[in-house]
């Protein structure tokens, strides 16, 4: 098994994709510390982690030892106080600029000079998010793919300061735990979400204006063109407030009405029917 290049690593943010990230670091034998302001969030985090072990364990490609082993490597603690000496800290909390703001003016304060601090931001300007701090040239986009376990891509993406060290090290910690890390720069939506979510948008008004039923527009993608699943069982997955958001980034940032967001997806959002994780979106998973 290849060894991750930071033996220590943080992770701020316990919700899907941060629990996700820090069972990847810890898998590749990494000393994780998963942080998040909530005992509830870092509970149901952690029992994700043993939930998706538990499959890579059934599937053989792991041993239990292994998942337990894996585990071991991963502690948790509600204080961003609590990251102090890592070399690398991953951060995936909400995708608020206020929030990721005072993260990321907190973590310059207290991490040491050489420490890269890394967003997983699925669209929010890694420039600005840099700005909040003094060390702009160690701030990067360091953004994984959901489920991140399975998804191989990791998006590095340079803010306006990010040194070419900083990029270098990222795209070589990122193929240390096995993922195929690609570089962007700093434009609204990246490359990923640039690309998905008209896509994912243009279903959702296909789905409004009743062009086909969901199945079958999701059918369509899937069978027509190969997609493993479709648009809108995606748009589920990946939380229809966390597509509405970057709908918005897009729109906002390059100022073009190809982007506005589907009045259909306003009105799920609104209801709080947001996907998987509130058990109904454009399916329902409650029974699942
Ligand atoms: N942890 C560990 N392993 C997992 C897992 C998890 N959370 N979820 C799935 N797997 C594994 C399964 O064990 C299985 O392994 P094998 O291939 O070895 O059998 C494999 O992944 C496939 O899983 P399933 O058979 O259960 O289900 P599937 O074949 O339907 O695949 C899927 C599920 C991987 C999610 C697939 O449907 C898929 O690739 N979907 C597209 C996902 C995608 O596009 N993600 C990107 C979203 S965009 C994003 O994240 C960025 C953003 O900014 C919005």
């Amino acid at each position: 098994m290849a060894k991750s290049m930071f033996e220590a690593v943080a992770v701020i943010g316990a919700g899907t994709m941060g629990n996700g990230i820090a069972q990847t670091f810890a898998t590749y034998g990494a000393k994780v510390l998963l942080v998040d302001l909530s005992e509830d969030a870092l509970k149901k985090g952690v029992l994700a982690i043993e939930g998706s072990l538990a499959r890579v364990v059934k599937k053989g490609v792991i041993t239990d030892a292994d998942a337990k082993a894996t585990l071991a490597r991963i502690t948790t603690n509600s204080k961003l106080e609590a990251i102090t000496n890592v070399p690398l800290v991953v951060e995936a909390v909400s995708e608020r600029p206020d929030v990721k703001a005072k993260v990321f003016s907190q973590l310059d304060r207290q991490c040491p000079p050489a420490t890269i601090l890394a967003t997983n931001t699925s669209s929010i300007s890694i420039t600005q998010i840099a700005a909040s701090t003094k060390r702009a040239d160690r701030v990067i986009g360091m953004h994984f793919m959901n489920p991140v376990p399975v998804m191989k891509l990791v998006e590095v993406i340079r803010g306006q300061e990010t040194s070419d060290e900083t990029t270098a090290k990222i795209i070589a910690a990122s193929e240390s735990i096995e993922k195929v890390p690609v570089a962007a720069n700093d434009f609204p939506g990246f490359v990923s979400n640039r690309v998905l979510m008209p896509m994912i948008n243009e279903a959702i008004f296909c789905l409004m204006e009743g062009v086909a039923t969901k199945e079958g527009i999701d059918t369509v993608m899937k069978l027509g063109m190969a997609h493993p699943m479709g648009p809108l069982a995606l748009a589920d997955l990946i939380g229809l407030d966390v597509c509405l958001d970057i709908l918005e980034v897009l729109h906002q940032g390059l100022g073009d009405d190809k982007y506005r967001p589907c009045p259909l997806l306003r009105r799920y959002v609104a209801a709080g029917n947001l996907g998987k994780k509130s058990g109904k979106g454009f399916y329902d998973y409650s029974k699942a």
